[in-house]
């Protein structure tokens, strides 16, 4: 045990009156119907008992902690979910998605879901264009979607969105507009390619009580760079994840620790005039390729 994580030096009539008390508590959900939602509650109550009495929480403490959950709870809306923000930054949602989506094989790895993701993403046809005006440098994107067998899953559903430049979704901004994002569908080979943004770093919304958190404690709101994928296909695990750049010197400090070394892939930068992989114009614009070949693990 690390000396952080060491029971306080109490009495043993004071150990004995604090082990009481969380016996208690947890045998009051011995009578829970549902076996599930017993441990849920029980190994929670186990574990924050734990942590107060691990770092002897004073009641002014106590008190600031429900004061910074209620104004995250008051942040909370339709379209902003404060809750999950600080899962994100306090890693629970990464230990989440680790804990969900085991080690399979050769499959991808997952990473968070973030919270700009929309159902109803424009469909685009096999090398369109995701990007639909958003300001930033042109990426060709190309890759496969497979099993961990190496079999071809055509018909897989391949959702991407992305920020802008700016570092803004298109949702974040107040007019309603459509951009950086899409859905396709793998090709015969399970093959895919569309045209969207070489990715840019930005921060996470950080204007209320977990922004707080973070610049009080020294920690950025930044996000490495990154293009968001939801990949499915029968009988396969839905997978969740990003890929990244290589050489960002953000991902060593991604503020939602979503960066997993197997997703950070070289882009190649082709100069102002360089010749596209499928002829398009770009108006003697520079861009950027990279290659993503997905392997889906079974349900
Ligand atoms: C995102 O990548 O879009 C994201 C993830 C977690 C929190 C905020 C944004
Ligand atoms: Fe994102």
């Amino acid at each position: 045990m690390s000396p952080s994580t060491s029971p306080a030096k109490v009495s043993d009539e004071q150990r004995a009156r604090e082990e009481e008390l969380v016996e208690l508590v947890v045998a009051s959900f011995d009578g829970a119907p549902d076996e599930r939602t017993r441990h849920l509650l029980q190994a929670l109550v186990r574990h924050l008992h734990a942590y107060v009495r691990e770092v002897r929480l004073t009641e002014a403490e106590w008190g600031a902690a429900i004061a910074f959950l209620t104004r995250v709870g008051h942040t909370t809306t339709e379209s902003r979910q404060e809750f999950v923000l600080l899962s994100d930054v306090l890693g629970l949602s990464m230990q989440t998605v680790a804990v969900n989506n085991e080690a399979y094989r050769n499959a991808t790895e997952a990473t968070v879901f973030g919270p700009f993701f929309v159902d109803e993403a424009p469909q685009v046809e096999q090398g369109g264009d995701i990007a639909a005006g958003a300001p930033g440098e042109p990426a060709w994107v190309e890759g496969t979607v497979r099993d961990v067998d190496g079999n071809p899953l055509p018909g897989a559903r391949i959702e991407v969105w992305e920020a802008d430049e700016e570092g803004l979704y298109d949702v974040q901004h107040d007019d309603g507009r459509t951009y950086g994002r899409g859905r396709l569908v793998a090709d015969d080979d399970g093959g895919y390619r569309f045209w969207g943004l070489f990715p840019t770093p930005y921060p996470i919304p950080d204007d209320g009580p977990v922004g707080d958190l973070l610049a009080s404690t020294g920690r950025s709101p930044l996000r490495a760079s990154h293009l968001h994928f939801m990949v499915s296909a029968p009988g396969c695990r839905t997978l969740v994840t990003h890929i990244f750049v290589r050489g960002d010197e953000l991902l060593e400090r991604d503020s939602v620790f979503g960066v997993k070394e197997s997703l950070v892939h070289d882009w190649e930068h082709h100069p102002a005039g360089s010749p596209t992989p499928d002829g398009r114009d770009l108006g003697g614009r520079g861009w950027a390729s990279t290659r993503f070949d997905v392997v889906l693990a079974p349900a």
